[in-house]
């Protein structure tokens, strides 16, 4: 895959930066672009400052590159309730509107989508791709948009284009205040003396995954040739928010926890069946105790 143009859109945010620096370390030939300023300016990553939603500039800008990996979204589990129009109205006619400029190339697009809030409530666990997604919430229903809008482009323009379904990634980068991120604020918040709180009872179960892991299999899905286009990127094991807690007490470090309010946005429990990306990027995947100590650790050097 040496020798491509890769460009994250999104490259500033949790996941387009360790996906930056990931592929920079692997020498790949890798750009960002992002409407903040500038985040990653080593010499491995170009960077580029623009909006998505410019029509004539993303046009223009997109040709340029051979792999795209689309990381942004204006909205998030928490806010979409609110803020939906911006998912339907924005986020999916400016995906469609990207492939409508890049469908007769030979480009290749890896479009993250969100394996924990498409499926919604699944009796049957771990969630496969073949599950039919039942989505709960607008946040989880605008990436299904998407995914059916690519996968028509897909099977009608012979695009290669690939959906990546993550679980709960966490790591460097993360930052719960925007609304995601159970980790990472379990973790800062009691390395800050702060309250965790948790809504609910504690018991419900996510599928969490180091970050440096969905780099890997997001650049592994950028090179697949399969004629698979769905991929769960995910652990394939759950942990509930009570075990996140016990974990990180076992750190040494003090954690007090409120318990409030369910919440409708929030599914129950949601492990995702790993096996068909692991059928490409191996079986390598880091435990979450281990995962939990590295970003442990990064936090503790980067304070
Ligand atoms: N973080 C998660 O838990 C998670 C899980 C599954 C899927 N995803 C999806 O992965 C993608 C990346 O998630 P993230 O957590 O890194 O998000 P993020 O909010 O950290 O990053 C998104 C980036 O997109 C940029 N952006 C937003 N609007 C833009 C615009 N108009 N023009 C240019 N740049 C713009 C932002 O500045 C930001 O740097 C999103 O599509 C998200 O829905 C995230």
């Amino acid at each position: 895959m040496l020798g491509k143009k890769y460009i994250v859109l999104g490259g500033n945010g949790f996941i387009g930066r360790n996906l930056c620096q990931y592929l920079a370390g692997l020498g790949v030939d890798i750009t960002s672009f992002d409407r903040e300023k500038i985040a990653l300016d080593n010499g491995e990553v170009r960077f580029i400052q623009g909006d998505f939603f410019d029509d004539d500039y993303l046009q223009e800008m997109i040709q340029e590159y051979d792999v795209i990996f689309h990381a942004i979204s204006t909205i998030n589990p928490g806010n979409s309730n609110e803020k939906y129009m911006n998912g339907y109205g924005r986020d999916l006619v400016q995906t469609i509107k990207m492939c409508s400029w890049i469908k007769d190339t030979d480009k290749s697009m890896v479009f993250l989508s969100s394996g924990g809030t498409v499926y919604g409530n699944q009796e049957l666990q771990p969630i496969s791709e073949q599950m039919l997604p039942l989505p709960i919430n607008h946040y989880g229903n605008v990436k299904l948009c998407i995914e059916n809008a690519l996968r028509i482009f897909q099977i009608q323009n012979a695009m290669n284009i690939r959906i990546a379904r993550i679980s709960n990634p966490f790591g460097p980068g993360q930052d719960y205040t925007k609304g995601v991120g159970f980790v990472d604020a379990a973790l800062k918040r009691a390395l800050e003396n702060k309250t965790v709180e948790i809504w609910g009872d504690g018991e419900n179960i996510r599928d969490y995954i180091y970050i440096e892991d969905v780099c890997g299999c997001l650049y592994q899905l950028a090179g697949y040739k399969g004629s698979e286009i769905v991929f769960n990127i995910s652990s394939g094991k759950g942990v509930s928010q009570n075990q996140v807690i016990q974990y990180i007490r076992a750190l040494g470090i003090d954690v007090n926890v409120e318990y409030k309010e369910t919440r409708s946005v929030d599914v129950r429990k949601m492990i995702l069946d790993n096996r068909k990306i692991r059928s490409i990027c191996g079986n390598n995947l880091t435990p979450f105790e281990d995962g939990l100590k590295l970003y442990y650790a990064y936090l503790k050097e980067n304070k």
